[in-house]
Formats: C-alpha cells, structure tokens, sequence
C-alpha cells in the first residue's frame, strides 16, 4: 500500500490548541478543568484517519500549541512529527531537545494572524546555516519555507538544507484562474529547481478542498502541509472525516 511517491499529508493541529487557549491558559485549572480541545487527542486522531505526519508550531508567542504540547506530541505518534519554529535561541533549543523529525523554519511577527510570506534565506544566510547545521547534528531533517523564488530556493540549497516547503499561500489567495495558473507556473519552477539542487519539496499555507486538486499539478512534491480547513471542516464533519475527503482530493497522486 505504501509507496515512497505517495503524495503525502502533513496535518497542522496549531489551530486545536487556538481553540483552546480561547479559554484556558495553564495546562490542568485550578478549577479542576482540563483544558480542551486538546491537540494531543487531535495527533492521535489525525493518525488513525491516515495523516502521514503532524505539524505543529511552537511560536515565541505561544498563542496556540504549547511546551506540554509539542512534548506530549513528539511521545506519542506513530508517524512523523515536522515542527514549525522560528531562527530564535529559546526555540531552536526546544527543538535540539524534543528532537522532532523535521523542523520548518519559519519567519514570525508578532503582530501577524498566521504565517504570512516566506523566509528571506538569502537576506538571513549565516544566522540560518548555523541554526540548519544545529538542528542537522540533532538528527532533525530541516526545511525552509520559501517563496517561490529562485534566489530563495538557491539560498536554501546553500546554507545545508534538506527540503523547502513552497508557500502556497499566493497561490491560495488568487482571484481568478489566470492568476492561478500563474502561480502554479512559478511554484513548478520552484519545485525543478529545488529538486535539481538535491532539495526535498513539501509545500502549504492557505490549502483546502477546493484548491488542493490544482497544486497537484506541481512535481516532485512530498508532503502537503494542511491546518485551517481541515480543522474547521473537521467542527462540522468529524476529524476523521475531514482528513479522509482531503486525502481523497490527493489520490490521484498517488501510486
Ligand atoms: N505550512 C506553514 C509553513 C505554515 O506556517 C502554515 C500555517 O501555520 C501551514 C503550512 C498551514 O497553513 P493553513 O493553516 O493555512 O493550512
């Protein structure tokens, strides 16, 4: 069943943990509470619905998933954990310690409602090959994610990474078909380049059910990457449920 050219499913749990810390703050309450939704349920359950790997990201700000979290996480699942992080000291230690097995770096703002462009790898090279070649040594796999950019994509090949992942995010957020096919122009030579310089290619941001059919379209792609809609269609559909019709969007890809 399994085969190495599947197309695969990353499912991004982040926004589990937003509901809840919608009313919780600390991990048990002095109340007696327990805090919930809890993220680490939704991993387990995300697994058993055929999920191929979880992401989640640990902000500077920890406005969703939580320390107990990505520990808990990283103890329990069966497949594969791809932390999303910041190029920051407190962060990256995290990571050498919970040893996740990949890390996504990540730029972060504060001020921002989720992930909003790509990394500037080539304006941050010598921070990031130190923080690559840390995580490297800790046994992590390390993707950056770009831009569907040629100096981006060539910047990351250049300071040790093992994959990108391509943001789909501009993609996502066009209005009409020109703009998409545009991007899917840009994001397919991305993903050549990317695979000529040895670099694995994921790609996310942005994808739900009615425009993950079109990214199908980009080659050499592993893993799509996939929270919001899969969480908010999961509110009305059941977790499960919603995990199984977005891998049915991806079969076709897969041998
Ligand atoms: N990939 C990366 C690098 C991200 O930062 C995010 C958002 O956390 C995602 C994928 C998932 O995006 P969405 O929630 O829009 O599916």
């Amino acid at each position: 069943m399994y085969s190495v050219s599947m197309l695969k499913l990353g499912v991004n749990i982040d926004h589990v943990a937003t509901l809840r810390q919608a009313r919780y703050r600390s991990a048990r309450e002095p109340s007696g509470a327990i805090p919930e939704p809890d993220p680490v349920l939704a991993a387990m359950e995300a697994e058993l619905a055929g999920a191929h790997s979880i992401t989640a990201h640990l902000r500077e700000d920890r406005r969703h998933i939580q320390d107990r979290d990505v520990r808990l996480i990283r103890q329990t699942i069966r497949t594969r954990l791809n932390l999303e992080m910041a190029d920051v000291p407190e962060i990256v230690a995290i990571a050498e310690e919970v040893k996740p097995d990949e890390a996504c770096l990540v730029p972060e703002k504060r001020q921002e409602v989720t992930t909003e462009g790509g990394l500037n790898v080539a304006g941050a090279s010598q921070s990031l090959a130190g923080t690559v070649a840390r995580l490297k040594k800790a046994g992590i796999a390390v993707s950056l994610f770009v831009d569907p950019d040629e100096r981006q994509i060539k910047a990351s090949a250049d300071v040790g990474a093992d994959m990108v992942e391509l943001h789909t995010g501009t993609y996502a957020n066009a209005r009409h078909e020109v703009e998409q096919a545009a991007e899917i122009r840009k994001l397919t030579a991305a993903s050549q380049l990317a695979h000529k310089l040895g670099l694995r290619v994921n790609a996310g941001h942005g994808l739900n059910y009615e425009n993950t059919p079109g990214i199908l379209a980009v080659p050499h792609l592993e893993t799509l990457n996939t929270g919001h809609s899969i969480i908010s269609r999961a509110l009305l559909v059941g977790l499960r449920q919603a995990i199984a019709e977005m891998l049915a969007l991806m079969t076709p890809h897969t041998k």
